[in-house]
Formats: structure tokens, sequence, C-alpha cells
């Protein structure tokens, strides 16, 4: 029995009943396994609450003082792993007073007086939200930024754009790392928006209805750095909308991942050969010695069905909810802890292995060529002589079938042979049929040409900054 062991029946609560609980209650409705994760939120919360009562006059000095040295040690004990946590005191918030009131005796009984453990746990969890936010947001960042140097390293690059996952047209492997950017931009801006929205203090709603004790809860929020407290005290001990909202935000940040991993498997494949990932973010088969296995790609790919489970539980978990506070939000905490985790740990993988993969350019330019990817190119050049686009199309439409009998690209055709489509096509016809000229005609904002790449890439990183 660890130091922190209260015995059957002293737990904080024992006053109105007239037996223990029963063992297998204790275990099952124990959550301290998993919100020990919040101790240091909880440890800071109570320092705010305990300087609020002390200037409001409800604590005296001396029982601030004492409150926030016992804290202070708990805080020790918590992040040098000393903490003896005891499954019998339920929850971190229980754990914590009741070593409080062993290390310093009477006033650790006091801080408890005008609010909740409804109202601290909401605290506790947006506090620890709000820098789990702050994380992820900049392991975002700095995916980005690994995406925008690799645009800017292959802003030549050409390879096939896809429709279908049919060879549509030329862009640059640049283009497509910028498209990958503007999801995680989007990404990185819904995190702001809900920290943002996240960032009130619950404390002092206390249960359910706010307390009779003379308490201060715009000092409360400041000394925690919220923006302002939370304005119904039945809304605030309920509400886990911001938790939901990051899940939200973390599925589709993961279902981005996703994408991208699908790519990047392919990609990696014999079959399309146009990048090459890092061995040591890859491994073996325990039979086929020839195999390299994009495994973190798949891993992440998979790990994205995890945050879109845990949305779905957090939403579930709230629907049939009266208010105000309910037990059933114990179950709160696994899910958002796992959503952290798992965006958190994917956006590091992808943020070290990304930038790192090398382009084997002579592929991707090959399989552009192979796939008459430049034939819109060559109905634009018509439309430039003249020709409806819709007649432009279908005599390209008419050349490709040709091409493809005679087993040869567009370029490869020779200029008499071209004209039985149309007469409108000249010598300088062959310009607009290489790749190099189709993506770099394409030079307006948004556009794949080499030039707006870097352009692009240049504005994202300002707006990073
Ligand atoms: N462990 C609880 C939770 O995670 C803390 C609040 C408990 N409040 C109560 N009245 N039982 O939600």
């Amino acid at each position: 029995m660890s130091d922190n062991e209260p015995s059957p029946g002293q737990q904080l609560w024992t006053g109105r009943f007239s037996e223990p609980t029963d063992a297998f209650v204790e275990r099952f409705s124990a959550s301290v396994h998993f919100d020990a994760r919040l101790a240091l939120y909880d440890i800071q919360g109570s320092e705010a609450h305990a300087r609020m009562l002390a200037e409001r006059g409800v604590l005296t000095e001396a029982e601030r003082d004492a409150i926030l040295q016992g804290l202070a040690g708990i805080r020790e004990e918590v992040v040098e792993g000393r903490f003896p946590w005891s499954p019998r005191l339920e929850d971190v918030h229980m754990n914590i007073e009741h070593r409080l009131t062993e290390r310093i005796g009477e006033a650790g009984k006091k801080l408890h007086t005008g609010r909740s453990r409804n109202d601290q746990i909401a605290t506790d969890v947006r506090l620890f939200l709000r820098d789990a936010i702050d994380t992820v947001r900049d392991e975002l960042a700095r995916f980005q930024h690994g995406l925008l140097e690799l645009a800017e390293r292959e802003a030549e690059t050409v390879m096939p754009g896809f429709t279908h996952l049919q060879v549509a047209q030329p862009v640059t492997f640049g283009h497509h790392m910028l498209a990958w950017q503007e999801m995680l931009e989007r990404d990185r801006e819904r995190l702001a928006d809900c920290r943002r929205r996240l960032n009130q203090c619950p404390l002092g709603a206390a249960a359910l209805a706010g307390t009779s004790f003379p308490i201060d809860r715009e000092a409360t929020a400041a000394a925690l750095g919220f923006d302002a407290p939370t304005r119904n005290s039945l809304d605030s001990v309920s509400d886990r909308d911001f938790a939901i909202e990051f899940c939200a935000a973390a599925s589709l940040c993961m279902t981005h991942l996703s994408r991208m991993a699908e790519e990047l498997v392919l990609w990696a494949s014999p079959q399309f050969g146009f990048i090459e990932l890092p061995d040591r973010f890859c491994t073996g088969s325990s039979i086929m010695p020839q195999k390299k296995n994009p495994d973190v790609a798949e891993l992440v790919r998979g790990k994205a069905a995890r945050a879109q489970g845990d949305l779905v539980q957090l939403l579930t978990l709230m629907k049939g909810q009266p208010l105000a506070y309910n037990r059933d939000n114990q179950e709160d905490k696994e899910p958002l802890f796992d959503a952290v985790d798992t965006l958190r740990d994917a956006l590091t993988a992808f943020a070290d292995m990304v930038p790192a993969l090398s382009v084997h350019r002579d592929r991707c330019r090959e399989a552009a060529r192979a796939g008459f990817a430049t034939a819109t190119d060559l109905a634009d050049y018509l439309v430039r002589q003249g020709v409806a686009f819709r007649d432009a199309h279908e005599v390209v439409g008419r050349a490709v079938r040709y091409a493809v009998e005679a087993g040869r690209d567009l370029p490869e055709l020779g200029l008499e042979e071209l004209q039985q489509f149309s007469p409108a096509i000249g010598e300088d016809v062959y310009a607009v049929l290489t790749l190099d000229g189709s993506v770099a005609a394409r030079d307006h904002v948004g556009g794949t040409a080499p030039a707006q790449v870097r352009a692009q890439a240049q504005a994202a990183r300002e707006r990073l900054a």
C-alpha cells in the first residue's frame, strides 16, 4: 500500500454512506490510471484557485502559503514519477487533494472550498488541450516547412497529374507538394480556431450552479491564461464541445495525412517508381528478402481510423446527456488523449520522413510522357488557331487513338501525320507538345508552372512565420 492509500471507507466523500464502496465498483469507476496525465494542469488550477480564495479572504495567507508549498512538493513528486497514485482515490483530483492534506494537514482540506471536481475537470481538460494544440500546431508547421523545401527542390520536376488515377496532364512535383501543404494549412487554421473557442475558464461554476463564496472568476481565468470566464455555470461543467471540435479537426487532418500516405505508398511501388523513401523509415519482410515496405506511411493511413473512432466516440458520448454534469463525461478523456497522441505522432513521422524522400525525376517524366499528358495542350493550340474547343477536342481524340494504335506518343508523330487530323496544325505545335512547355504555360495563380511553385512556396512560408 502506498503513502497516499486510504483504507476502505476513507475516500473523501464517505460521510453520507453506511457501507464502503463495493470493490468492483471502486475499480469500475476509477479513472486515475488515465487522468493522472492531467496532474500538472490540476495543480496549476488549484494554485490559481487557492490564490484567489486568499485574495478574497476565504483562506488566510498562511493557509494559502501552506497549500502552495504542498502543491509545489506534489508537482515535484509527479514530475519525478514518485507520486503515490491510488485507484481507491478514484481520480487525479482526489489523489492530489488527499496527498496535499497528508503533506500539510488541515489547510489541505480547505482547498476544495468554492469549487467542485466538475468545474475542476472541465478546467484541467481545457488546459491540457490548449497545450496539446500548441504542440500539434508546431509539428504541423514543421511538416509544412519540410514540404515547402521539397516543393522548391522539385519545382521543375515534371510528373503526371492524375484524375481517376489515369494520367491527365503534366504537373510539377513541387506543385503536388504544395497541394498537400494547402490541406495542412487549413488544418492549422482549424486548430487555432478550436483553441480560441476553448480558451475560457469554467472554474467557479463549481458542481453546476456556481458557489456562495465571494469568488473572483476573472482572477482565476487570467491567472490560468484564459481569455475570460465561461458565461453559464451549467454549460461550463457539461460542455465538451471543445474536445469534439479538436477530434473533428484531428480526424480531418489524419484524413489528409492518410491520403498523402496512400500516394506515398503508390509512388514508392516499383510499378510507379516515382520516389524512394529513406531506408530508416521502411521495414523489410521476414520471408521475402527483396522487399522494402513503406510501413510508416501505411501506419499513418491506418491510424487515421483511430482518430475517426475517437470523434464518433465523443459525439456519441454526449448525445444523450441532460444538463449538467454526468459521470459519462469521465469517458471523454481516453478518446481525446488518443486523438492527441495519434495526430502528434503521425505528424512527427511525416515531418521527419517526407522531406527526406528522393524523387526519381526520370521515372516521373517518363510516366508523364507515356500517358498522352499533353493532349489538352494540343487542343488548346488548335483553339488558338481558331478551331472551336469542342471540335479541337474531337480532333485530338482522333489523333490520340491513331497514336495509341501506332504505339507512339503525340510528339513522336510527324507533322504530316498530325495534319491529317487538322490542317490548322503547324510546325510550332511541337513546342506545346513538350512536357516542360505544358507546365510552364500554366503560369497563373495556383498553376503548376515552376515559377508559380516558387512564388507560392515563398508566400506559404511567410504565412507560417
Ligand atoms: N473523474 C471525473 C471526470 O473525469 C471528475 C469529476 C467527477 N465528478 C463527480 N461528481 N463524480 O469527469
